[in-house]
């Protein structure tokens, strides 16, 4: 059979007012990943051939985003918010090409799955001109009503429309909606904005199908799945949902959490096998952990690439562009920004390494920094495989550490160290014999003010 093609249409011209935020209300990270990034990601997976995304005037920080994310996309500006309806319709050109499925989605509903969305096309695969997600709400104050009689459903009644009556009916609409692409054009040119708001609702598509003599159903949900964020409490509550499934998911993949329930995640984050994450890590968006690394409580990461059988934390920091190889230990309180650590490397204790590479099996003592930053450039820091930094050891860059060398401990080091060398930078030891017993002899003599031993 003919594989059906399939135009979606993501929504986005809202305001987002009651975010109370100076960012567009649909980039808004939800799991590290913007909310439209999540809808858009949810219809590649259920099969779009087209897409396109309708946004509001001044909103060039999304056409940005869309154009990077799927630059075949087509935009369409709503400069007038009259509806959800008149917001399909600018994108007319595109529902023109009648493909075979049209998917409308809201760019604030975000937690919407694939599985959910090929649930709506198979219902107009089996002939429905309509088919909307329908859900039992907890509490249904200001959804559309969904209005049925057996399995058809004859029309949605928005709130402010509905007789008390209908408002007593707890299937609601969850928003999206899928028409058939053939009748697409026709039902959506009939919406007029006859109703208590004057706008023209993508709702009225029902009873006008049911009109025209063309199937409408609805498709029952879960209400997480059409979840739409106006606030940043709802917001909030998306993210605990998103969470979950993300713990789910990678608990599912065989990840160890003995406290699942605090460990954040990324939408993004990737595991290998035999994970181990202890409590309360956080991974930003872009981590991968490979097999059987190893995760110590209160670390974060972040734009990191975690190698096989590393161990990082507890209490440590990856920033973007941390690579840690295979083995390497980063222990506590240890940071890591834009810097290379090789095999079997090691930095246990208390360092920054950032614009570096650590050679393999290297070891970085207690108290290392990496002096990258001179207040106007950063420069790098390059330690040899099997160099050893002694302690409290500053690396001004840009510097070189050849293989094998070694540098003593509380060096400042602002010149290569050839491989196999040692250097040592740091203030000479001076030793005074007796000066300390002599300063408690004149103290002890009780001389008001002593004077400093010689
Ligand atoms: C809509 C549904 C309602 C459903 C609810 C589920 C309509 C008429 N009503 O109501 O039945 O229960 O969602 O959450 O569709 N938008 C535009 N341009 C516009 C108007 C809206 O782009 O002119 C976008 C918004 O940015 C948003 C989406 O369409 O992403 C939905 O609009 P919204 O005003 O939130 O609709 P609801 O009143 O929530
Ligand atoms: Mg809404």
């Amino acid at each position: 059979m003919r594989q059906r093609t399939c135009l979606a249409i993501v929504l986005a011209a809202g305001e987002g007012t009651r975010m109370r935020s100076a960012l567009p209300k649909v980039l808004h990270p939800l799991g590290g990943r913007p909310l439209i990034e999540h809808v858009l990601d949810a219809i590649g997976h259920a099969g779009a051939s087209e897409i396109a995304v309708v946004v509001g005037p001044n909103h060039d920080a999304i056409l940005a985003l869309v154009h990077k994310r799927l630059p075949k996309a087509h935009i369409f500006t709503q400069s007038e918010r009259l509806g959800t309806a008149h917001a399909v319709l600018t994108a007319r050109q595109a529902i023109a090409r009648k493909q075979d499925d049209i998917l409308v989605l809201f760019a604030d509903t975000p937690l919407v799955r694939a599985e959910t969305l090929k649930k709506l096309r198979d219902a107009l695969g089996q002939g429905a001109a309509v088919a909307v997600l329908g859900f039992n709400a907890a509490d249904p104050t200001g959804y559309g009503r969904l209005v049925m009689r057996g399995g058809e459903l004859l029309a949605i009644r928005e709130q402010r429309d509905a007789t008390p009556e209908e408002r007593k009916i707890g299937f609601c609409n969850g928003g999206l909606m899928a028409l058939a692409g053939e009748h697409a054009l026709a039902i959506l040119e009939r919406i007029t904005n006859t109703n208590a708001k004057g706008e023209y609702y993508l709702t009225d598509a029902v009873a006008i199908a049911h009109d025209m003599g063309l199937k409408a159903l609805a498709i029952e949900t879960g209400e997480d799945d059409v979840r739409g964020i106006n606030t940043k409490a709802q917001l909030a509550e998306a993210e605990a949902v998103l969470q979950d499934r993300l713990r789910s998911a990678a608990l599912e993949a065989g990840v160890t959490m003995t406290a699942p329930h605090t460990v954040f995640l990324s939408a993004d984050t990737k595991f290998g096998r035999d994970v181990t994450i202890e409590p309360n890590v956080v991974f930003g968006p872009g981590v991968t952990v490979e097999d059987g690394a190893l995760i110590r409580s209160f670390s974060h990461l972040e734009g990191a690439h975690v190698g096989k059988g590393a161990r990082v934390g507890p209490y440590a920091r990856l920033r973007p562009g941390a690579e840690l190889g295979a083995d390497v230990h980063i222990g506590n309180f240890v940071e890591v920004k834009a810097a290379q650590i090789e095999a079997g490397a090691k930095a246990n204790h208390l360092a920054y390494i950032g614009d570096a590479r650590v050679g393999a099996g290297a070891n970085i003592g207690a108290g290392t920094i990496t002096c990258n930053y001179d207040g106007i450039a950063k420069h790098r820091t390059d330690i040899g495989a099997g160099a050893f930094i002694g302690s409290n050891s500053s690396l001004v860059a840009p510097v070189k550490i050849g293989d094998g060398a070694y540098v003593g401990s509380g060096s400042v080091v602002t010149t290569n160290v050839p491989a196999g060398a040692l250097a040592v930078a740091r203030a000479v030891q001076t030793v005074k014999e007796g000066w300390a017993k002599r300063l408690r002899q004149i103290k002890s003599m009780g001389k008001k003010k002593p004077a400093k031993p010689a």
